[in-house]
């Protein structure tokens, strides 16, 4: 057994301004696989994760649902949480940057990086709306693109072009939050040096524990010439102030990576055995990885490094960059329905299906990772259902029929099983290199050979000949070994099915080192179906409720800026003729009941009045209601919507309520006098 490592992962701390999606996704299964399977082998692996929760698009989001910037960032955070939490990504730890450990942390940087002489005030021009009294982010001032003159671009890059300019090159720029003309306007911000660090980020980088990914990017950073670094904005702002800078607040990229140490901090809180400090000081033995996407690596093989060592504190042993999401071949999109929110996928499909598609799409590199949806349920039911799970359905019933249940006291092909655990090293290799897609086509391929084996003995023959129990049993010994086995080496992957599988073999917790051990004169207990096959219609149910998520929340304005923090959502505006084709009906309540593996919905038969069938509607009410309490409740209904295949059942309309969530659910008043099938106008 090798000595316990000691080693932190982060994946990108998630802006608390939208809804997680399934490019959020990608990393946090990566990083969760990887953490899975470092806890596996016995290290002391810790992972932890917050929401990002600064920066002027917060800030307005919050002023324009008329709520506190912390109330919206609690709300986001909670539901981070919980679509993490489905999707069977675990944290040690989810915090948020707006936290007093991260307060105190980024004072602590900032001050130590000003009196060893990083930090430089200078003066700048920056656009200004006078209308709202705030300087402009570039992405807030929009006009024509001084290059080729398209309407309508950012003010730091042309959608049209490509170009990149400054806000003050644009043609009759406006600001995007009044309309007004900006003007240009004075400011003192202050600076990190970043060109201090040119030789010490030179000596990171070829330190030999980044991938060549990053360190080829880095040499491009290194060639064109370290540029300082702006880390203060103006306020209005929600963000940290200054010390000692009145009006001034730290930029939400310098206090969002301190949130890895801030998120960790808490934990030590919670656990006295962790230490903070074994972990950040200089020369620490432990190990440091973040995961995150490429479009943010320069904050975070730049800066990060620097600010981290410029401060006194250790640098991460290496930063894993991925690719970004396609779908279908294409960037997400939101009229195509391929901007997949994480909750939309999770209304329809077991998360465990995409986390076992993007480990087979996975490795080191940062190439795109395209998520094809006919491709998603090919491998899934071809690889899950078809390979892995069949060889436990051959077997287990006739270990049931004709064994008692239990397994032989030997192997019989004692060569199948040197085969599959002799994979225990390579597989362990591939796990630690992030070569997720190799590591599952090798036990697919392994899978296969377990299939061939069954094949070439036929159970199901041997089975119907008396006298041949002991034979059946062998083979079934032997087939569900090797399910177990492969099982074990996908339990980072797929670790509720692992789950399953345990219950049903009776066994304790899989182990890795337990795929090389063979399970011997062993009661086993009752096959029940371990994972269901990938419906397409519900592929294709997803894909309409996320177009149906688009006309609900319009093209953002400004849009998205990947990585910058910048994004902010708008609610669409729709025609009185849309409004009219929306057939909203009063229904009664017929029944409420829970649904199995859906913290939030109901399934409630409704009565929708004008003699009209029950309707079966699936609602995410279940925080305010018990079922037994809404049985006979009025309610109002959206009848014409189009029935929707979702992952319990089909849901044929939608219930409308009103407030915050939570316990705060309102549905009709009892003593509303409506009637079930009323048309509300
Ligand atoms: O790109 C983003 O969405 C950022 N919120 C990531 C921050 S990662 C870290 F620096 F906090
Ligand atoms: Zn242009």
């Amino acid at each position: 057994m090798n000595p316990t490592r000691h080693i932190l992962v982060t994946s990108a701390l998630p802006y608390a301004n939208g809804a997680l999606h399934l490019g959020h996704l990608l990393e946090a299964i990566q990083t969760d696989i990887w953490v899975r399977f470092q806890k596996m082998r016995g290290h002391r692996c810790t992972y932890v994760c917050a929401s990002d929760a600064h920066g002027t698009p917060i800030m307005l989001r919050a002023r324009k649902d008329g709520i506190s910037p912390e109330a919206l960032i609690e709300a986001m955070s909670r539901e981070f949480e919980r679509d993490y939490a489905d999707f069977l990504v675990r944290f040690d730890n989810f915090h948020t940057t707006h936290s007093t450990e991260n307060k105190t942390l980024v004072e602590g940087i900032f001050s130590a990086l000003d009196t060893a002489g990083h930090i430089q005030a200078r003066t700048i021009r920056q656009a200004y709306d006078t209308q709202e009294q705030m300087f402009l982010p570039d992405r807030f001032v929009r006009g024509e693109c001084p290059v080729c003159g398209t309407a309508d671009q950012y003010g730091d890059s042309c959608e049209a072009c490509g170009s990149t300019y400054s806000p003050a090159d644009l043609i009759n720029a406006r600001s995007a939050l009044s309309g007004t003309p900006p003007v240009e306007r004075d400011s003192e911000h202050l600076f990190f040096r970043l060109g201090q660090f040119d030789a010490m980020l030179r000596e990171w980088a070829d330190s030999g524990t980044l991938d060549d990914g990053v360190r080829r990017k880095l040499n491009e950073w290194f060639e064109a010439g370290l540029q300082d670094w702006d880390i203060t904005r103006d306020a209005p702002y929600f963000g940290f102030e200054v010390p000692g800078h009145p009006g001034k607040f730290f930029y939400v990229w310098l206090d969002a990576p301190v949130g890895y140490m801030a998120s960790f901090l808490q934990l030590c809180e919670r656990h006295p055995e962790l230490d903070f400090d074994a972990y950040w000081r200089r020369g620490s033995e432990t190990e440091l990885y973040h995961f995150i996407g490429k479009d943010i690596m320069y904050f975070h093989a730049l800066f990060w490094p620097a600010v981290l060592h410029g401060a006194g504190y250790r640098v991460p042993d290496a930063v894993f960059a991925h690719g970004m999401l396609n779908v279908n071949g294409e960037k997400m999109s939101k009229s195509r329905g391929t901007f997949i929110k994480a909750r939309t996928y999770l209304e329809h499909l077991d998360p465990e299906y995409l986390r076992y598609y993007f480990a087979s799409k996975l490795g080191p590199g940062v190439d795109d990772i395209d998520l094809s949806l006919d491709d998603f349920i090919q491998k899934v039911n071809s690889d899950l259902v078809g390979k892995l799970v069949n060889i436990a359905s051959r077997c287990a019933g006739f270990v049931h029929r004709l064994a008692d249940g239990r397994l032989a006291a030997d192997l019989a092909e004692p060569a199948l099983h040197a085969a599959i655990a002799d994979a225990v090293g390579p597989l362990a290799e591939a796990y630690e290199g992030r070569r997720y897609g190799h590591a599952m086509r090798e036990i697919m391929a392994l899978a296969d050979q377990a299939n061939q084996y069954i094949d070439l003995h036929k159970p199901w023959k041997l089975a119907k000949e008396p006298g041949n129990e002991a034979t059946v049993q062998a083979v079934c010994t032997q087939g569900l070994n090797a399910f177990r086995s492969l099982t074990a080496y996908l339990k980072p992957v797929l670790p509720g099915l692992a789950a399953r599988a345990e219950a049903f073999l009776q066994i304790p917790e899989l182990t890795w080192e337990d795929a090389g051990r063979p399970l011997l004169d062993h009661r086993i207990g009752a096959f029940k179906p371990l994972l269901q096959r990938v419906d397409p219609k519900t592929v294709a149910a997803m894909l309409d409720d996320s177009r149906e998520n688009v006309s609900k929340a319009a093209a953002p304005e400004p849009a998205a800026a990947p990585g910058t923090g910048d994004t902010e959502t708008e609610t669409a505006q729709i025609t009185i003729d849309d409004f009219l084709r929306v057939d909203l009906r009063v229904a009664r309540i017929v029944s409420a009941e829970r649904v199995d593996g859906a913290d939030k919905l109901l399934r409630l038969e409704l009565d929708v009045g004008s003699g009209d069938a029950e309707r079966t509607v699936f609602s995410g009410i279940r925080s305010a209601y018990e079922p037994d309490a809404l049985t006979g409740r009025l309610t109002v209904v959206v009848a014409n919507l189009r029935p929707r295949k979702m992952r319990f059942g089909v849901s044929e309309g939608m219930v409308l309520a009103a407030g915050p969530g939570g316990r705060d659910i309102f549905l009709l008043a009892p003593d509303s006098g409506a009637t079930p099938g009323m048309r509300v106008t």
